[in-house]
């Protein structure tokens, strides 16, 4: 059943009204982070009354993503005489979902402490998630190679097997250097706990330190770096004519790659420059 006719799920040609949306607003939208300083989450969050709950908010936002994609497996094939999606739509479909079971349900539960998210970056995510599931769900369940006779010309099975390949490298990656800086909380967990027992302990909200495990030795953004190694992998199975893929991907780079060249600043004006200066932001030797 549509959920709204001709849009969700879309049409033909509102599906590429959207993928077009979607390559060209991300990218001009994240990009305005070079030129504003302001960013309404995490080390930058500031209070507001239109702030939300970390956990909640990020919950809330990330979820969507693959509800929506999952809709539109669900749904897309019959309206299109599909009667059975190869393997490969369901294993590219069930990367995304993996992916998304850690980035939204997990990760807000295993965080030691999350800062607030201001309801603007709460609603630019959620908007990135829908397109961004509508756009590689239609493609997965009817718009992209939905035969093995179109996968034969879409990739190999030794480039989907070797995108994949890298997609796991990129999300065990992804999942480590996100689990050292929860690491950093629970040491500051404990470190409170044994000062309550004097009498004196504090709060773990908004407690960094400089991280240095793994990659974080040579840069300070590492996990951004493993996510976007992630979709490489996801994009490359999927073959490189895979224009949603390829979107995914790039988008995640216009709205992190800012992030984290704006997070070495902040690291330089918390700790001191002399403390960061032998570590990249993320892409070792660039930035
Ligand atoms: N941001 C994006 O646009 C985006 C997009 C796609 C995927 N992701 C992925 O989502 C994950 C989280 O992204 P994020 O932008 O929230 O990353 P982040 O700014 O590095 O923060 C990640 C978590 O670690 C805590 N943290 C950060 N730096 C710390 C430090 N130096 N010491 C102690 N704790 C620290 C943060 O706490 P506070 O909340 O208290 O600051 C937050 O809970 C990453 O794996 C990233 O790849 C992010």
């Amino acid at each position: 059943m549509a959920l709204i006719q001709g849009w969700l799920p879309p049409t033909r040609p509102n599906y590429h009204l959207i993928l077009t949306f979607w390559q060209i607003s991300y990218p001009i939208f994240g990009s305005m982070q070079w030129a504003v300083s302001w960013y309404g989450m995490g080390k930058t969050s500031v209070p507001s009354r239109l702030n939300l709950p970390g956990r909640v908010a990020w919950l809330t936002m990330e979820v969507p993503g693959f509800m929506t994609l999952l809709y539109h497996m669900r749904t897309m094939p019959a309206l299109h005489g599909v009667e059975d999606l190869p393997w490969q739509n369901r294993v590219l479909a069930g990367l995304f979902v993996i992916h998304y079971i850690y980035r939204a349900i997990l990760f807000p539960y295993l965080q030691p402490s999350m800062a607030p998210i201001h309801v603007a970056v709460w609603a630019s995510a959620l908007l990135f998630q829908v397109l961004n599931g509508t756009c590689l769900g239609s493609w997965l369940a009817a718009y992209g190679p939905v035969t093995q006779e179109e996968w034969a010309s879409q990739s190999s099975t030794l480039q989907f097997v070797g995108g994949i390949a890298i997609f796991y490298l990129g999300l065990a990656s992804n999942f480590f250097h996100d689990d050292e800086l929860r690491e950093i909380r629970r040491r500051e967990q404990q470190r409170q706990d044994r000062l309550r027992s004097q009498g004196q302990a504090g709060s773990i909200e908004k407690h960094y330190q400089i991280p240095q495990a793994g990659l974080f030795k040579y840069m300070l953004y590492p996990h951004y770096l493993s996510e976007w190694v992630e979709w490489l992998g996801f994009w490359m199975a999927a073959g490189f004519s895979c224009v949603p893929a390829r979107a995914f991907l790039l988008n995640e780079v216009a709205a992190m790659l800012p992030r984290a060249v704006n997070g070495k600043k902040w690291y330089a004006e918390k700790f001191g420059q002399e403390k960061i200066s032998k570590k990249w932001a993320i892409i070792p030797g660039v930035w």
